[in-house]
């Protein structure tokens, strides 16, 4: 047990642009109530790309909806807190000048609309879903572009060609005035891009922005936003369950579980030095270029169970390979700081048990 560095985690960094503390996120279902997120702490460092993985169903994009205030009835934030920083650059670091608690804003209010688009972006899971079918990409980029900026409608639409030009669309001049479905996917992933870069928000959120692209397109659209990220110098949050992915885009990792975070380092420690079973059971279940044990895949035995069950003690017990009777069953083990960016929710690394069980 590694008990010489561990602290139960309370205070973000100050270059955190985004703290998500303990956050309950229900579904009240007639089903019953389906428990998406139980307890999601994050800490996002400002200018950085933060991945964000786990299985299916383990919360990724009900965390980003509930930062966007954009999870809907029977849904609701039961508890917990999301606090944006503003934040403003002095020499090498940061200070905080203004810290606002986006769960205390109305969803639909002036501060929270302000917030949505024009700091926080969003590209969402699936584009067809998002994108209007009757409105131009124009129109809908326009739409945010007059929403957040003072311009007329002409400067609005010739934003709306730039931008669509700095995403590399071909032919943006022509583009501006199609509808999505003539649009190829990539073409429409672009156009999503473009929507969610129309404001320059400092946090971009992208949910799963190329699960739907062949490999070279979906190449192509990480390449644009690594480069989009480094030259404007914006947060990304980059949620996907390809972990081939987040090697190629992000600097820190966040791993979910049943609507908690069990573990979140720098991308190095996340493959080269993980602590939580669940992680290192993500990784031996995908193969990985560079090592040389002819190690074979072992996918991770068992199923995510729902969220309406609750399980006592850590939700990854019944599935863990280094379960501990007495121990993993009874509690939930808080999330712990290891050092230097690396937190860990595991009794094989802390006694500490979760305060609000
Ligand atoms: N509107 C809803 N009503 C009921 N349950 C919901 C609703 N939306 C999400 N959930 C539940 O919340 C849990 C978390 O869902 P979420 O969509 O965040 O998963 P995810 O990690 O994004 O998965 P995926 O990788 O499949 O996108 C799931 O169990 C899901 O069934
Ligand atoms: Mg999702």
């Amino acid at each position: 047990m590694n008990q010489n560095t561990a602290s139960t985690t309370d205070t973000a960094g100050l270059d955190t642009i985004l703290s998500i503390r303990n956050l309950h996120t229900y579904f009240y279902t007639i089903m019953g109530v389906a428990r998406a997120l139980n307890g999601v702490s994050l800490d996002i460092p400002a200018g950085k790309v933060m991945g964000v993985v786990g299985e299916s169903g383990c919360g990724k994009s009900v965390t980003a909806l509930s930062a966007m205030r954009l999870v809907l009835p029977p849904g609701k934030i039961v508890k917990g807190e999301i606090i944006l920083n503003r934040l403003q650059k002095e020499g090498d670091s940061f200070i905080v000048r203004e810290e606002i608690n986006i769960t205390n804003l109305h969803p639909q209010g002036p501060e929270m609309r302000r917030i949505r688009g024009g700091e926080i972006a969003m590209i969402f899971q699936e584009p067809m879903t998002s994108l209007n079918p009757s409105y131009t990409v124009g129109n809908q980029i326009m739409e945010a572009i007059l929403l957040h900026q003072e311009v007329d409608e002409a400067e609005a639409r010739q934003r709306a060609i730039n931008i669509l030009r700095r995403v590399e669309m071909y032919n943006p001049d022509a583009v501006v005035d199609r509808y999505p479905h003539e649009l190829s996917g990539g073409m429409r992933q672009r156009a999503m891009i473009a929507m969610g870069l129309s404001c320059t928000p400092s946090i971009l959120v992208a949910d799963e922005p190329t699960t739907a692209l062949d490999v070279t397109t979906e190449a192509e659209i990480l390449d644009l936003m690594r480069e989009l990220q480094a030259e404007l110098g914006m947060t990304i949050i980059f949620i996907t369950h390809n972990l081939g992915v987040v090697a190629q885009m992000c600097d820190n990792v966040a791993v979910m579980y049943l609507g908690r975070v069990v573990e979140q380092a720098t991308i190095d420690d996340i493959f080269y030095n993980p602590y939580h079973p669940y992680t290192k059971a993500l990784l031996n279940s995908i193969p990985r270029i560079g090592t040389r044990t002819k190690k074979r895949l072992e996918p991770i035995k068992g199923v995510v169970p729902d969220p309406y069950s609750q399980i006592t003690g850590c939700p990854f017990y019944p599935r863990c390979t280094s379960f501990m009777p007495g121990v993993c069953d009874k509690r939930v083990p808080a999330l712990t700081s290891l050092g230097d960016e690396h937190t860990v929710r595991c009794f094989l690394h802390t006694e500490e048990v979760e305060a609000d069980e």
